[in-house]
């Protein structure tokens, strides 16, 4: 068989031995590239997510320039709050603001329930030009998934340890619910906008989950992934979530196609908890300022560890503004090299 991307991806995200694990990584298109910082100096950030030609180019960037298996649609996952009526303002330096914080009941009720379709119709735009012009390289959609959203509407701005966000689920559960139903819907069209545009596979991202404990975990981030992902048909859907280490076996039941791993999971454990499914991951963003010799070692362990079936290689979380690209090329160059062991 000749292994196109496109075969080498799905083979991966559909549990099978593609020829080698397919790489790409979180936030690949972004501020560690020359390239990314000229197109964003004539452009706000949020402006460049809705401007498909614009995101189109800084989506083709790294993908041109480290020939990955793979792009991720330019957006972000704050796209779908300002779509349902919640100001978000990213102030440099300073990440996201939302400058009216979702806190109560009545917050809740007048929030927009978007038709994605209207609402949201630039990143399907991006993903369709992008498949004109590069057919051969599949690219992913993407979306936030509800819990973690929640956490970003209620806070108003990111956190450490997300006190207002958690505080509203047991203070006023029945709000938390009707924002996490909501969401979950919107999400689900929105990653279905995504596939019908031609997505070769839709990432959920729950980068906050892990500051919930297993049990409210399952009570409330575990549900409101469940309910997104059943709105998405024909595609394989990603599920990423960060520090659930403790609650993998829960992460599971999302019905999720794919996990993804942060850098913290064994790889061999997280085989043993999620049997069958196939994993993306996972190595520490932070490992791309190390020589490159150290890198290329810890590549070829994560992949040994995957055993090429049912694996695609990824960071654990985003790449960092301040990387230095001579570690992503290092990575990169790893992991096309790789080669399973003959006793695998
Ligand atoms: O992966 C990709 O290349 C696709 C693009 C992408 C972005 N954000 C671009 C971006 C994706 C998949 C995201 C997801 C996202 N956004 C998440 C989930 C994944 C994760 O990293 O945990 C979250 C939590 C956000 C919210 C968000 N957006 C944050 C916390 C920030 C950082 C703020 C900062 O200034 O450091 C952003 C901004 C953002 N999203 C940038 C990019 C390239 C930088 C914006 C710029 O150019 O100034």
């Amino acid at each position: 068989m000749t292994w196109t991307r496109h075969t080498r991806l799905n083979t991966a995200l559909t549990g099978g031995r593609p020829d080698r694990p397919p790489v790409w990584f979180m936030r690949q298109a972004g501020r560690y590239l020359p390239e990314y910082n000229a197109v964003r100096s004539g452009i706000s950030f949020l402006d460049l997510c809705r401007n498909p030609e614009l995101a189109c180019e800084v989506t083709r960037q790294p993908v041109d320039r480290f020939d990955l298996d793979a792009a991720i649609v330019f957006s972000d996952i704050l796209v779908v709050p300002e779509a349902m009526g919640v100001p978000v303002a990213f102030e440099s330096g300073h990440g996201p603001l939302l400058s009216r914080p979702v806190r109560t009941r009545a917050d809740v009720d007048a929030l927009i329930r978007p038709d994605v379709a209207d609402a949201l119709p630039t990143i399907p735009a991006t993903l369709k030009l992008f498949r004109a012009l590069r057919p051969e390289v599949p690219i992913l959609g993407f979306a936030g998934a509800p819990f973690t959203l929640l956490c970003y509407m209620v806070e108003g701005h990111g956190s450490k340890d997300w006190q207002a966000a958690k505080s509203l689920l047991f203070s006023d559960p029945t709000t938390a619910q009707a924002l996490l139903d909501l969401l979950a819907d919107v999400v689900g069209d929105f990653l279905q906008a995504q596939v019908d545009a031609g997505a070769a596979g839709v990432q959920l991202f729950d980068t906050w989950a892990g500051a919930l404990s297993t049990e409210d975990y399952e009570r409330w981030a575990l549900p409101a992934a469940q309910r997104a992902l059943a709105r998405v048909k024909g595609a394989p859907r990603i599920y990423y979530t960060k520090d659930t280490a403790p609650f993998l076996h829960l992460v599971k039941q999302t019905g999720a196609d794919v996990i993804g791993l942060d850098w913290r999971q064994d790889i061999k454990r997280a085989r043993a908890e999620l049997g069958d499914t196939p994993i993306q991951g996972n190595m520490d963003p932070l490992a791309l300022y190390a020589p490159p010799a150290d890198i290329t070692r810890r590549v070829n362990a994560i992949l040994d560890a995957g055993g090429g079936a049912g694996h695609v290689f990824n960071l654990g979380h985003g790449v960092l503004p301040t990387t230095p690209i001579t570690g992503v090329e290092a990575m990169i160059a790893a992991a096309k090299a790789w080669q399973p062991k003959a006793s695998l």
